[in-house]
């Protein structure tokens, strides 16, 4: 035998120690191991046990015994110790304080162009108009044709475009909305009634089989123009047709309808222009100008010196453009215009640089 009791005793104490010195429950499983496992100190006693003789075994089977049991006892314990020190370690790590100032998210906001656009769309539908959109990308017949542009005619010279094809393009103005807005106004059944623009619409329209019922619409998007970057112009925009139908429209209508809508968008103390000016579908037609809020009509940069600003254009509609759209201009009539919001933007926010909307610059955006 390679212990006596004694030795037995002294290496249970030992292993005792070294239970208690271990930091971690790797190094008290090495403790473990090194006395309990298949070629522990400890087994290695009991497994020799049945070497003794039959006097000797059962005095130093009990002591190596008490030894397993000591140091078995002593593992657990410190086990316990190590883990709940552990838990406690780890609670600690992932305890949130919840006295702590919370970070902000920081919200975004609407760009002004859409404060904008939001704003006059509120002011026509409180004038009882409709709200509808057209594709970006449309038919030249649309943008040209339908609108009473003849073939060739220096109209179109005014809104050099970006072309897709021969047949079609980028918009240069929202009314070809008009088009679209009175042939889907039609009763069901109607053959003028078109709701699908997929194919390019037919030159010769169909005749109306319906008397389409009055039209009040706004129509709000993009338009695109092969333009010189200026202080006021850019080669894309942001336009508002405004589009009415019915008996008896005047352009006293207009009139009243434009004078109610500068008024509330920009202020009771804006002024409303109109001079005679040439539009394919409107006739008669006529430009129209607010006056400058910068200088306040007496002349400045920002209106080049005039007092005024020209916003848009208008007119009574054109009896070619009602019958491309199914009306007929012996029943009913109609007035138009349209207008970029960026110029009416500029204006009502004071903003000197038109392309400074699009340039996406955050010190400019967070001032709305
Ligand atoms: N579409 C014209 C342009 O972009 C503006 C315009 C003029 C719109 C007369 C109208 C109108 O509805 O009647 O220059």
């Amino acid at each position: 035998m390679e212990m006596t009791a004694d030795e037995m005793l002294a290496c249970a104490e030992a292993a005792e120690k070294e239970v208690a010195a271990a930091g971690s429950l790797a190094e008290l499983d090495q403790v473990r191991v090194a006395y309990l496992g298949s070629k522990g100190k400890i087994t290695t006693v009991l497994k020799s046990i049945g070497k003794l003789s039959p006097e000797e075994r059962p005095a130093f089977g009990q002591a190596a015994n008490q030894a397993r049991v000591r140091v078995e006892a002593a593992i657990a314990a410190r086990r316990e110790e190590l883990e709940a020190a552990e838990a406690a370690r780890k609670a600690a790590a992932e305890l949130i304080d919840v006295t702590l100032p919370g970070r902000g998210v920081e919200v975004g906001h609407q760009h002004p162009l859409t404060l904008a656009a939001q704003h006059a769309l509120s002011i026509f539908i409180g004038m009882g108009c409709e709200v509808m959109t057209g594709p970006e990308v449309e038919w030249c017949n649309l943008n040209w044709t339908a609108l009473n542009y003849p073939p060739d005619h220096p109209a179109m010279d005014e809104q050099d475009s970006f072309y897709v094809t021969d047949a079609v393009m980028l918009r240069t103005q929202t009314s070809p909305g008009q088009i679209r807005a009175m042939r889907a106004h039609h009763a069901e059944g109607c053959p003028v009634r078109v709701m699908d623009w997929r194919r390019p619409p037919l030159e010769a329209l169909s005749l109306c089989h319906c008397t389409p019922s009055p039209l009040r619409v706004v129509i709000p998007g993009r338009t695109y123009r092969r333009e010189a970057v200026t202080l006021t112009h850019n080669v894309i925009f942001v336009q508002l047709e405004c589009l009415v139908i019915g008996p008896g429209i005047t352009f006293g209508d207009l009139r009243g309808a434009m004078n109610a809508f500068v008024h509330e968008f920009l202020g009771p103390r804006t002024r409303v222009r109109f001079r005679p000016d040439y539009f394919p579908f409107t006739e008669p037609s006529a430009d129209f100008s607010v006056s400058c809020e910068f200088c306040g009509g007496e002349g400045c940069r920002f209106c080049k010196h005039s007092g005024w600003v020209e916003i848009g254009g208008s007119g009574l509609v054109h009896p070619n453009v009602l019958r491309a759209g199914g009306y007929d201009p012996e029943v009913v009539s109609g007035f138009a215009f349209g207008f970029g919001i960026d110029r009416l933007a500029q204006r009502r926010y004071g903003i000197e640089q038109i392309r400074t909307l699009y340039e996406n610059e955050m010190r400019f955006l967070r001032q709305f």
